[in-house]
């Protein structure tokens, strides 16, 4: 049914377009081009407009002649390698985080993003809310870092990235840095960051007058990378879910 004023009816009303893409089985972008060719109906009527409100209780969806169903919720945790981008297609044709997860079952999206060179823990997730969660420099969500500095850093270098240093952007938040050893012409080292702004480890790094040659993500909160293979992805366990905010339920869930 059609609903003209979305606000005087039930909360489960949505438009099509994210009823579809919370499904499971594509992103936003599929469910526009899905529902403007003419394959999605409602109530047995077909339906080409994305925004049109579909009320969950009452309307039956069809995508190809296929009821919809609510997906389960996905929560994986991939090691990305350096080279891979992290978002669905890459107009230069590099590879994509989405060619090493393969078919996990439903669609999912990355949780924040790692630079092409940087590797090391990324989930990826179907909950929303779960993600919304994770990147949400309110939530101080801590993200570890390992770091290989182009240079010997001195302590005083290290001292004023945990204090915070000025970016373009603003000043960053206190962080916990460690030295992990000194190489005879690099210094490595962890640093725990609670935001994620765009490349802000590398910025840093040259904030203090070094560079990053190496970067690799090893936990989100309390989730590490442990022994994954690099390339590799699993599941996180219910725990790791539970810690980072989740519910991680084994039934279907509301679309
Ligand atoms: N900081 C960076 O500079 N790059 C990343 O990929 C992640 C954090």
């Amino acid at each position: 049914m059609h609903k003209k004023n979305p606000q005087s009816s039930t909360r489960h009303l949505k438009t099509l377009e994210r009823v579809i893409s919370k499904a499971g089985v594509g992103s936003r972008t599929d469910a526009r081009s899905w529902i403007g060719a003419g394959r999605v109906r409602v109530n047995q009527r077909t339906v080409q407009n994305p925004d049109h409100w579909v009320d969950l209780d009452r309307d039956r969806i069809t995508l190809d002649g296929k009821p919809l169903k609510a997906a389960k919720r996905l929560y994986l945790l991939l090691y990305k390698p350096k080279g891979y981008i992290t978002t669905r297609r890459d107009p230069e044709g590099r590879p994509t985080v989405y060619d090493l997860i393969g078919d996990a079952g439903a669609w999912v999206s990355p949780v924040g993003r790692l630079d092409l060179e940087t590797s090391g823990l990324l989930v990826m997730t179907n909950d929303n809310d779960f993600a919304e969660r994770l990147t949400n420099p309110d939530h101080k969500v801590p993200k570890v870092y390992q770091v290989k500095a182009a240079s010997l850093l001195t302590e005083e270098q290290l001292e004023r990235l945990r204090q915070g240093v000025e970016l373009s952007d603003g000043p960053t938040r206190p962080a916990l840095v460690s030295r992990l050893r000194d190489g005879p012409r690099h210094t490595f080292l962890e640093i725990t960051i609670s935001e994620g702004r765009n490349r802000q480890v590398r910025r840093m790094l040259e904030a203090v007058d070094s560079k990053v040659l190496k970067l690799v993500r090893t936990a989100i909160g309390e989730v590490r990378i442990g022994d994954l293979a690099i390339g590799r992805w699993r599941n996180l366990t219910e725990e790791e879910v539970r810690a980072l905010g989740g519910t991680h339920p084994k039934q279907g869930r509301r679309l």
